[in-house]
Order: C-alpha cells, then sequence, then structure tokens
C-alpha cells in the first residue's frame, strides 16, 4: 500500500528531524530572551501591593508652626532576579496643620517635573525651573506660574494618634488636570 506521507527516504527523514529540532531550539531561546527584554526595559518593576497607604514618619517630627518638612518615599522594588529594598521614589513635602492634621503634596512640580523648594523666608514653595510659585497650603500663589495646577496633594493619615501614613502617587506634568501616571 502506497504512504505517501511517510517519508521513505532517509535525506527527507533527516530533514524533517533537522527542522523540528530548530523549531524546539527557537522556542526554548525565546521564552527566557523575551523574559530578559522585559527586564531590561522595565528594571525596577513596582512591588504587588504599592500605591497603598505607606509608613513615613511621627507626627513628632513635624514642627509645630506648621513649617513644611521634606521626606525621601522608599519602597522596594524586584526584577526577575533580584529584590531592591528601599529604593528612593520620590519625595513629599509634610507640614502640620491645624486639628492635629497633616497636608502631604509630592515635591515634583507639575509643570515640567523639577523638584520643587521650600523656601523659609519667603513662607512659599518655589520651583527654581521656572519660578512657578505655590503657597504653603499647595495652591498657586502667583498668576505668572507656569504650572497650571496647584502642588499635587496626597492621601495622608495620622494613625494611632502618632503615626503619618502617605500615599504616594505621581502624577502627569504639564496639565491643569491632575491625573495619576499607572
Ligand atoms: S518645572 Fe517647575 S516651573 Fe517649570
Amino acid at each position: 500500500m502506497n504512504q505517501p506521507d511517510l517519508p521513505d527516504h532517509p535525506e527527507r527523514r533527516e530533514f524533517l528531524v533537522k527542522a523540528a529540532a530548530v523549531g524546539i531550539g527557537a522556542t526554548t531561546t525565546a521564552v527566557p530572551l523575551l523574559a530578559g527584554l522585559a527586564t531590561l526595559f522595565d528594571p525596577l518593576r513596582r512591588k504587588a501591593g504599592a500605591g497603598e497607604l505607606a509608613f513615613v514618619t511621627t507626627l513628632d517630627a513635624l514642627p509645630a508652626d506648621s513649617a513644611p518638612r521634606r521626606f525621601v518615599i522608599v519602597a522596594d522594588r524586584s526584577d526577575v532576579w533580584n529584590k531592591y529594598p528601599n529604593v528612593p521614589i520620590g519625595a513629599v513635602y509634610l507640614r502640620r496643620v491645624e486639628g492635629g492634621k497633616v497636608e502631604a503634596f509630592n515635591v515634583t512640580c507639575p509643570h515640567a517635573g523639577c523638584p520643587v523648594e521650600y523656601r523659609a523666608g519667603a513662607n512659599l514653595f518655589l520651583c527654581p525651573c521656572h519660578d512657578s510659585r505655590f503657597h504653603l497650603d499647595g495652591r498657586l500663589a502667583s498668576i505668572h506660574s507656569p504650572s497650571q495646577r496647584d502642588m499635587d496633594s496626597l492621601e495622608v493619615e495620622v494613625r494611632n494618634g502618632a503615626e503619618v501614613w502617605v500615599k504616594f502617587q505621581n502624577f502627569e506634568a504639564g496639565k491643569a488636570a491632575k491625573i495619576p501616571l499607572a
């Protein structure tokens, strides 16, 4: 009986075996290669659970006269090979206000992303890049400020009467609306 699908010739059989080997080899190479590329383009991926409130400091670290203090925000990061504990991911200004409450602002200027500075003598926040000015409660302080919005306020909680917890978040620069970045 004639079986046209089964190769009779050794050359044809050998060709098919080699083709299968090449296919398997390509597949086993592609998987780790793609994983490596993903890591290369996103080397410090956000740890699951990030974006929640995190402990930053205690109330007694904040001046009673409502002057702001700057705090670096750190978080754990990891890639496919390593874990990186306490990586700086940004900074906030915290200030104590009436009623034992705390205000929190991202230090990043909403205009184009420079770090805003606290000027104690002038009692305001000033961005050195293009001169945006903000009151200490985060509101724009000058109609000439290039920033189209106030400083970006952040969610903050005082827990157990003393612990200051902040939900750190970045927002799109250069927009009038406060749009969270993923
Ligand atoms: S980046 Fe702050 S004023 Fe432009």
